[in-house]
């Protein structure tokens, strides 16, 4: 059991107040990049991250080889996310023979495993640190060692996983768009299905104070964000002054004109009253990302999701029913250690039965250390089939359901013109839709950040396109 997961609000005054003594050490200036993998919980962490070195004096660099400060926030959910991040890494090196002050550090969930950070510092000896998920505020005194001749540091908590997290309030943040935001509202997760890393790297499942979500949110509404998305790894157990249902009406009550989304929901949690909400609220953005994972229940027991087919079939139904034209998204892991081609099929048939507007399709990776590692594995090549078989449905299955838009006007959040002339937004739904403008229309209408009406005139599997009604 997590005891006082809050940061005492003195280590993070000090915190700060070393932010405003290192301005001088570190000098005009000097530029920060930071190259995030993952989650949108890496992004949000990112943007906490570059919150603080704003106020330590750094620039945003807008390219790695501007910067004087670089810092590797990595997702550690497959095998693939992980080599990524550490292909990237090696480049650090020719960086650092150009500049020999160049600070580097690795962080997000691949630094919390320790197979890893032993692999990061023998490969990479020119890392100066790596910090775990729960050492995001502690980043000006890890600087500050960086900056005293510290080499190969490691910052990780050193309570194991059953108890490690906290949450860290009143830290600077540096968004990445003017218009759309992340709030997390909780941090972790305990549900430990078998093939997932997650509740290791990010440790037990901790929620903020409702209050603090709630201002978050009202700041970012005053300050002209139009999509704002509450994140956690699993929303519906959040567990503060209210249950989630309540905190996302409350948080879609501000005055004026914005959309509320949330991510991820596990179907065993999602209620009614959270489907009701929506259903009453135009402010909640009417997509719903419920991940499935097997349309079959002996892999799903395996997995240990905790619900069953059936279960999730009404509850998706359910939620189609109760929610005008929602759209609905879900995750899917091909070739889960000793899935049949039988039990794979009854996958292929939810998902045709269920109908996803957006499917995000997997190929099992082992995570070392979790259960389904150590179950008997499949060969690759079944794997990838498998996944093949499941794209082309999804292709087939999501252009489907998109002709439902076609005629309709949606309200569109724009993205404003592309490089390639071409006007994007996105929908409440969070369909990408391409548009027109009249002729002669004011343009500035149509600028990012502005919602505009869309009349959609065609719909392909991933896209939408219309005319813009202005
Ligand atoms: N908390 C979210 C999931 C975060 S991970 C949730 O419960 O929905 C995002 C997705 O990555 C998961 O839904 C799962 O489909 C996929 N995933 C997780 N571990 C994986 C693994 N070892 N191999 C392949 N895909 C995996
Ligand atoms: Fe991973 Fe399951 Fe937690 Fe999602 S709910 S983060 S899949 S353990
Ligand atoms: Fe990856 Fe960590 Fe997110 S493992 S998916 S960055 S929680």
């Amino acid at each position: 059991m997590l005891k006082n997961v809050f940061v005492p609000q003195e280590e993070i005054e000090k915190e700060l107040s070393l932010c405003h003594q290192l301005r001088s050490v570190i000098g005009g200036g000097k530029k920060a990049y930071i190259s995030t993998f993952g989650c949108q919980q890496n992004e949000a962490d990112s943007e906490r991250l570059m919150g603080l070195c704003l106020l330590m004096g750094y620039g945003v660099a807008e390219k790695i080889e501007d910067a004087d400060l670089v810092i590797f926030n990595t997702c550690a959910i497959r095998e693939h996310a992980e080599l990524k991040a550490l292909s990237k890494a090696g480049y650090i090196r020719k960086l650092k023979e150009k500049n020999r002050s160049l600070i580097t550090a690795v962080c997000g969930c691949m630094a919390e495993q320790s197979h890893r950070r032993e692999k990061i510092l023998a490969s990479y000896p020119y890392i100066d640190f790596i910090f775990g998920t729960d050492r995001v505020h502690r980043l000006p005194s890890m600087v500050a060692a960086a900056l005293s001749g510290k080499k190969q540091q490691i910052y990780v908590s050193n309570l194991p996983h059953s108890e490690f997290g906290v949450i860290a309030e009143g830290l600077p943040v540096r968004r990445e768009s003017g218009f759309r935001g992340w709030v997390s509202i909780m941090y972790g997760c305990n549900n430990f299905c078998s093939y997932c890393v997650v509740p290791y790297v990010r440790g037990r499942e901790r929620s903020r104070r409702s209050e603090d979500v709630l201002a978050e949110v009202k700041a970012l509404v005053d300050a002209g964000y139009k999509d704002i998305t509450l994140l956690g790894q699993n929303v519906n157990s959040y567990k503060g002054d209210y249950s989630f249902p309540e905190l996302l009406r409350r948080a879609a009550s501000f005055e004026g004109e914005y959309w509320i989304r949330f991510m991820t929901s596990h179907p065993k949690d999602a209620s009614s009253e959270l489907v009701e909400a929506m259903a009453e609220n135009p402010r909640i953005a009417p997509h719903f990302h419920l991940p499935m994972q097997s349309g079959d229940n002996r892999v799903l027991s395996l997995m240990n999701r905790r619900y069953t087919r059936e279960q999730y079939m009404e509850k998706a139904a359910y939620i189609k029913d109760r929610v005008k034209d929602i759209a609905l998204s879900s995750d899917i892991i091909c070739g889960f250690p000793t899935e049949t081609e039988a039990e794979f099929d009854r996958t292929v048939d939810a998902v045709d039965k269920v109908g996803f507007d957006m499917l995000f399709t997997f190929v099992y990776s082992p995570r070392p250390g979790t259960p389904a590692a150590e179950m008997e594995q499949i060969d690759h090549k079944v794997k990838t089939d498998r996944f093949a078989r499941l794209s082309a449905l999804e292709n087939r299955r999501a252009e489907e359901l998109n002709q439902r838009f076609v005629g309709q006007t949606l309200r569109v959040l724009s993205d404003g013109r592309s490089e390639d002339g071409i006007f994007r937004g996105r929908t409440g739904h969070n369909k990408i839709i391409s548009f027109t403008l009249p002729e002669g229309a004011d343009q500035g209408k149509a600028a990012a950040g502005s919602f505009i009406d869309v009349k959609v005139r065609s719909a392909a599997a991933y896209t939408l396109e219309g005319d813009a009604l202005i």
